[in-house]
């Protein structure tokens, strides 16, 4: 591999800047836009929809448990007042499911077109790796992986068709750091719920680690090179979290260290959705906290005492592009070469194409 450059030469990815966690957001930015969500029936997924449908998105979810999605929507739709709230029947393992699911979300969509996809589906059981083989057979069954099939397989269908719906969002822009999500609403964006188990192993899921390592891996890799299709692409972190997902005997494992709270989750991806600026950043949630860099930039706990605001959300892999190889760096300089290239028919066809649009011969696909 070669020589990784230690010039801190940024690499031109149209990566945003780091976070300013401190400057505030809008999340009514969200308004008029449409959002499909994975997992949406319980736990975050549900916590997502209640809130964007709140400020006046559409919402299209789609989940296993049909049951509790009919519910929830009808629940928001009544809460919020939003009829544009809706529960798709979807198992993100299944592909046919998942086209289902995007088709459905184009079909509701007022515009016509999905402005965020939110890979938030995800399983966590217990592990098979941790209680092997009967070791009296001749040899083991062939395991089934669970976890992987929704939380990997299922996450990267999901990425697959945002790849191919995103784009063909009619009067949607290329992002860009510069936008102003206030006055342009219109988006392409796709949001990973990792875990700290993308930053961690955890010795009791190793299954499911590992298929937050892959998210992770999944978020980082496409960062690189989904502006060409105008997509920025960001990645929430969680902590433990108070969710149904949290059984009782990790609750116990982890009692004293602090569970997080749903509404910081929702907090840091109502940021990434509503605030079109941030292009490839990603963060963890956890419980909130008092720390503060010291003078060489690390990170500090003051104790509860210390007379600053605590917090719970805090960027991560913020900067690893400016330090990547040579073989990438040459990938992400030749997409920038192409689309340089491409600028002027790329803005011939986005006029025509708009043009359609506004004599109705864009539209819905
Ligand atoms: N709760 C936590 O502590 C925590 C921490 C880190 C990361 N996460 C991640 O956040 C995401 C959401 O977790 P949560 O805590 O809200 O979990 P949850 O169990 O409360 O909700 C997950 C939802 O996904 C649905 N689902 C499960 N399998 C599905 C499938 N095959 N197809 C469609 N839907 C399916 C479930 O029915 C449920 O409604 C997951 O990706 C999870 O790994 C959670």
């Amino acid at each position: 591999m070669a020589a990784v450059s230690n010039d801190k030469r940024p690499v031109d990815i149209h990566q945003s800047p780091p976070l300013d966690l401190s400057i505030p957001y809008n999340p009514a930015w969200v308004k008029g836009r449409t959002i499909l969500v994975t997992g949406g029936a319980g736990g975050f997924g549900a916590a997502f929809v209640r809130k964007w449908a709140g400020h006046g998105a559409t919402v299209i979810f789609g989940d296993i448990n049909t049951e509790q999605g009919d519910q929830v929507a009808r629940d928001i739709q009544k809460e919020t007042g939003n009829k544009n709230v809706h529960f798709v029947h979807c198992d993100v393992t299944d592909w046919q499911s998942q086209v289902n699911l995007f088709k459905e979300a184009v079909k509701l969509s007022p515009h016509g077109g999905i402005d965020t996809v939110v890979a938030n589906a995800g399983i966590a059981k217990a592990d098979i790796l941790q209680f092997p083989c009967d070791l009296s057979v001749a040899e083991p069954k062939q395991p089934k992986w669970q976890m992987l099939d929704v939380n990997l397989t299922g996450v990267m269908y999901t990425s697959h068709l945002a790849m191919f719906y995103l784009p063909r969002n009619p009067g949607s822009k290329n992002c860009t750091p510069d936008s102003d999500p206030a006055t342009a609403p219109r988006d392409r964006h796709l949001l990973f719920l990792g875990s700290v188990a993308s930053l961690a192993g955890v010795p009791l899921s190793p299954q499911y680690a590992a298929s937050k390592h892959a998210v992770l891996g999944l978020f980082r890799s496409l960062r690189g090179t989904s502006f060409a299709q105008g997509i920025r692409v960001n990645i929430v972190c969680p902590y433990y979290i108070d969710t149904p997902m949290m059984p009782a005997f990790l609750r116990i494992a982890i009692a004293g260290g602090g569970l997080g709270k749903v509404e910081d989750v929702v907090d840091a991806a109502t940021r990434f959705t509503a605030d079109s600026r941030i292009l490839g950043r990603g963060v963890v949630v956890g419980p909130k906290i008092k720390l503060k860099p010291d003078d060489n930039g690390e990170l500090k706990y003051l104790g509860e005492d210390a007379d600053i605001q605590p917090s719970a959300v805090w960027e991560v892999y913020a900067d690893d592009f400016q330090y990547t190889d040579a073989s990438v760096r040459a990938i992400v300089n030749s997409l920038n070469a192409i689309q340089k290239a491409q600028g002027w028919i790329g803005w011939a066809k986005d006029c025509l194409a708009a043009l359609a649009y506004g004599v109705g011969l864009g539209g819905k696909k």
